[in-house]
């Protein structure tokens, strides 16, 4: 038996089995080398090897364009949050922000820190459940960019597509709890950014996808370290990089695309959360949270009608093997989180185990 359980967790989430075992072999010696891959140079050939590889990979699994650039950040997904208007936003100029949660909110509380924010569509009025129609987004006149978030981790919503944007203003997405679960069309993105601790890898590292064009068009005044054409110009490599979280990635990458790609992520998404909504649907003790057309198909939030139940649930899971099902504060109740390398099997065990709870709760 598998002294492993089931981890719903919301992120640092689960990691694909195989990744996890190459990993232990490579941190004792990496390809052969005599030495493991946290001890080597960052600039040595066998690093040279896991980065080239990764970028390769990256840009493969995704259908990245050469337009696009990879890069490796630090920092986290927050830290885009302030780099981002840091380098493209100046006092006098306006963004467009669509707010769709906690991490939308701080994003934007952090731009206006560097310039002016429009508030172009928010559903916080009934508590970020659901995603603004493309008719209720209004833009400023002419947005330096416009930036969304594409699944919201804490409510468990999800765009279904990219918000439309007037023409010719650049696309910035906050993809981090998405990122290749399904095909993505970098093309209308001027800069896409995932903190790799959800679909991607370990906490570490954030991957930045942006055109090169745009990363040209950003401040010159700031630290090296700051701007992006740094990353961009030096190979990822200006300073020690977080080589081992980057060859998660890499491992991460090798993995999605041997279980045939981003299109069977995405069908093998919708199958895993198709289960457990369908029961949440048909249940007369548990309330999914997000409306149906705005679910996301990453992070399943849902609830019972009172807190001491979802508290018990919550105790009862986990005593069962399902780990890490209790939402963020903002929801209350239950969050589900399925990414990528979340098997299909937990799912139906996540179901079996609901069915039993309601039985013995009605
Ligand atoms: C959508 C989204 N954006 C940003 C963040 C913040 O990421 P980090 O902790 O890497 O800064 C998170 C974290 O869960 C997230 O889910």
């Amino acid at each position: 038996m598998s002294e492993r359980i089931y981890n719903f967790s919301a992120g640092p989430g689960v990691l694909p089995e195989p990744v996890l075992k190459q990993a232990q072999k490579d941190l004792w010696n990496l390809g052969g080398s005599g030495i493991g891959v946290l001890e080597h140079s960052h600039r040595g050939k066998a690093i040279d090897k896991v980065w080239a590889e990764a970028e390769a990979d990256c840009r493969e699994v995704g259908s990245i364009p050469d337009t696009h650039k990879v890069l490796w950040l630090t920092g986290g997904a927050s830290q885009q949050f302030w780099q981002i208007p840091m380098n493209f936003l100046r006092k006098g100029e306006t963004a467009d922000y669509i707010n769709t949660g906690v991490w939308a909110t701080k994003a934007i509380q952090d731009a206006k820190l560097f310039g002016t924010v429009h508030l172009a569509a928010t559903s916080e009025d009934r508590n970020f459940c659901y995603i603004p129609k493309q008719d209720a987004i209004k833009h400023s006149a002419s947005p330096r960019y416009v930036h969304y978030t594409s699944n919201n981790t804490i409510f468990g919503t999800e765009w279904k597509s990219e918000p439309r944007v007037p023409a010719g203003a650049p696309l910035i997405g906050d993809n981090s709890s998405d990122i290749y679960s399904k095909p993505i069309d970098f093309s209308r993105y001027a800069l896409m950014y995932a903190g790799a601790q959800k679909n991607l890898g370990a906490a570490g590292v954030t991957l930045v996808v942006a055109r090169k064009d745009f990363l040209e068009t950003g401040a010159r005044d700031l630290p090296p370290l700051l701007q992006y054409r740094t990353f961009a110009n030096e190979d990822n490599r200006p300073n020690t990089p977080p080589v081992f979280a980057v060859y998660l990635v890499g491992q991460v990458l090798k993995w999605i695309k041997s279980e045939g790609g981003v299109a069977a992520m995405a069908e093998r998404n919708q199958a895993k959360a198709r289960l457990i909504y369908d029961y949440l649907d048909a249940s007369s003790l548990f309330r999914p949270f997000a409306d149906k057309d705005s679910r996301s198909l990453m992070n399943i939030t849902f609830r019972t009608p009172n807190e001491d139940t979802n508290a018990k649930f919550i105790k009862e899971a986990a005593a069962a093997g399902l780990d890490g099902l209790k939402a963020h504060r903002s929801t209350g109740g239950m969050r589900a989180s399925i990414y990528n390398a979340f098997p299909i099997d937990g799912c139906r065990a996540l179901v079996q185990f609901m069915e039993k709870f309601e039985k013995a709760n009605r």
